[in-house]
């Protein structure tokens, strides 16, 4: 766990959430007020911030480290040896006195979910100078929004003193000052986010994807916008948006597949592709990602992605 000592040299660099995920299967979504019987019930590793630092690791080529925090408690283990099997660096993770973040999720049987988390140890994630150190040497800091903004901001603006290249997934939806978006360099969101961005900055409503890109790169000059099974477009400066379409697939579970196509993202920007080319290496992982149960084991190998990226087709369920 955390010490002073630099710990320099990863190429992506993840600041971010680890959860345990309580995992329930229902029958449909209960009503409010209502109880509904789950079919089945598991616990997975998850979180945003972990799942995506597995992901990038996993991607092959890019060294990954992890700042986060958990508790002193048996979650907290499962996270460690998660994070640490999938090869990513965990050094930089604080074991602190509040329970490991826990997410309810609830998947229906179309796969769509529902997710309340409960913050625990990630509301303590902050930067120390050996954290800054670690993000000021890397290639690709890659963020999220379960784990405060003024730390997430802190990190922005650390990496935009560099030629690291500062990646915010905008998830799920917060209050981002332009202070912190200035320092962003790809800005990867739903469309459902893309619109609450647009509303809180601008007071516009937009939902068409040509002026709700527009908006967002008057924030953020590079803009990948995930549209589920829609695919996704990526907005660059003095360039048309490039379309990336979803690979066929009927999803088993969407939790973690937007987290893998981050983490896959990171990874590929780290080994110098482009945002198109890095988008449709995340695209085909995360596709498989649909196809597999949970968050953290969801997330596919190199070896998965390059056989969906040169075959268009995912594997089979639970493969
Ligand atoms: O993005 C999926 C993740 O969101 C889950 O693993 C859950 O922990 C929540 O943080």
């Amino acid at each position: 766990m955390a010490n002073d000592g630099p710990a320099k040299g990863f190429h992506v660099v993840v600041v971010g959430s680890a959860n345990v995920d309580l995992e329930v299967q229902v029958p449909r979504w209960p009503d409010p007020g209502e109880s509904v019987i789950a079919t089945a019930s598991e616990r997975f590793p998850g979180g945003k911030g972990a799942n995506q630092a597995v992901a990038a690791a996993k991607a092959g080529g890019a060294p990954t480290a992890l700042i986060s925090a958990w508790g002193k408690d048996a979650d907290g283990a499962l996270m460690a040896n998660f994070l640490s099997d999938a090869g990513v660096d965990i050094s930089r993770v604080r074991e602190v006195d509040q329970p490991t973040g826990l997410a309810i999720v609830m998947v229906d049987p179309q796969g769509a979910n529902v997710v309340t988390v409960v913050t625990g140890a990630n509301a303590s994630v902050e930067l120390s100078e050996a954290d800054l150190d670690l993000i000021t040497g890397s290639r690709v800091v890659l963020a999220q929004l379960e784990v405060p903004v003024a730390t997430v901001a802190r990190a922005a603006a650390a990496a935009s003193e560099t030629d690291a290249i500062f990646v915010l997934n905008a998830a799920p939806n917060a209050v981002l000052p332009a202070e912190l978006l200035k320092n962003v360099d790809v800005l990867v969101v739903s469309h459902l986010g893309a619109r609450e961005l647009a509303t809180q900055h601008f007071r516009m409503y937009p939902s068409d994807d040509g002026p709700l890109l527009r908006a967002l790169q008057r924030l953020v000059p590079s803009v990948v916008m995930t549209k589920g099974a829609l695919g996704s477009v990526v907005a660059q400066a003095g360039q048309d948006p490039e379309v990336v379409h979803a690979l066929p697939v009927v999803p088993v579970d969407h939790t973690g597949a937007g987290d893998t196509f981050n983490g896959v993202l990171a990874a590929r920007l780290a080994g110098g592709a482009t945002l198109g080319e890095a988008t449709r290496a995340a695209t085909a992982a995360a596709s498989i990602s649909l196809n597999r149960p949970g968050a953290g084991p969801s997330i596919p190998t190199a070896r998965e992605v390059a056989v969906t990226l040169a075959t268009g087709k995912v594997p089979p369920q639970g493969a």
